[in-house]
């Protein structure tokens, strides 16, 4: 991908489609966080302990990411109507975090959040290794350290129910694949939808469609998504000693690898 003449400069993501594009989504993304924890709350509802850190730190930290990301997309691009773009996207989202069907336990609910922050975190080093903005870098480097902590936290969860429930290989599999899943074809779409509607004035690169930006997705994260951190991130509660556990573990990787780097079959 072509990087322009301001390369390295403070504001220079302004012409940079894929930093617009990813950018926007992402604000819109954690901007909504407050939408779903009350679902979480109530599957959580036995373990104050987690309830707490979810409404006082986790819900916090989220919120915190859609405030920032939110301020760059409005500061680099004054001409895009953000707020506009976020009401849109929330007629979409809004419902489906309402009636979000969440895992049927605590612990395999807990792994499907461990999917959503190994995302959040390789999305955002991501951002971080392709932008030439030292601002932007500083940002996503923020985040990402933050979203693994949030991993942390729901490992540990899962691995607490995880003692009693007993999960079977399968059943943590379909969970893990399922969830990302449905970050690439819900989420993801869900808060793209909107944006070419929110420009005021003339747009300062040539407007992406869903197909554009996946493919540029599809090529950035080849060159600069941390692949191998993410499979580790992601399979860690389901490797063991058994060889052939770990060689399905291996077939699942790659199965995941297909889904973050938008390889198509
Ligand atoms: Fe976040
Ligand atoms: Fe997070």
């Amino acid at each position: 991908m072509q990087k322009s003449d301001t390369a390295g400069e403070p504001g220079s993501s302004r012409t940079d489609q894929f930093t617009f594009y990813s950018m926007t989504v992402v604000s819109y993304l954690e901007s909504a966080v407050p939408n779903y924890v009350e679902n979480l709350d109530v599957i959580y509802r036995d373990n104050p302990e987690l309830v707490d850190w979810l409404d006082n730190v986790w819900l916090h930290e989220e919120s915190e990411h859609g405030v920032l990301a939110k301020t760059y997309v409005q500061e680099t691009w004054p001409d895009y109507d953000w707020e506009k773009g976020y009401q849109l996207f929330l007629l979409d989202y809004g419902p489906r975090c309402a009636h979000e069907e969440l895992r049927p336990t605590p612990g395999l609910e807990a792994l499907a959040r461990c999917v959503t922050e190994t995302q959040a975190t390789m999305s955002y080093r991501c951002l971080m290794n392709y932008s030439d903005d030292p601002k932007l870098k500083k940002l996503m480097k923020k985040m990402s350290t933050d979203e693994v902590r949030h991993y942390r936290e729901f490992r540990r969860t899962f691995d607490a129910y995880n003692v009693t429930e007993k999960n079977s290989f399968l059943t943590k599999a379909r969970t893990i694949i399922g969830r990302s899943e449905l970050v690439k074809e819900e989420d993801l779409f869900m808060a793209f939808k909107p944006i070419s509607q929110c420009w005021n004035g003339p747009l300062p690169f040539e407007a992406w469609d869903y197909d554009d930006y996946l493919a540029a997705l599809a090529r950035i994260s080849r060159q600069y998504l941390p692949i191998a951190e993410a499979q580790k991130m992601l399979f860690k509660p389901m490797r063991t000693r058994g060889r052939f556990n770990n060689f399905l573990v291996s077939c699942m990787a790659a199965i995941v690898r297909r889904q973050f780097l938008a390889v198509t079959a």
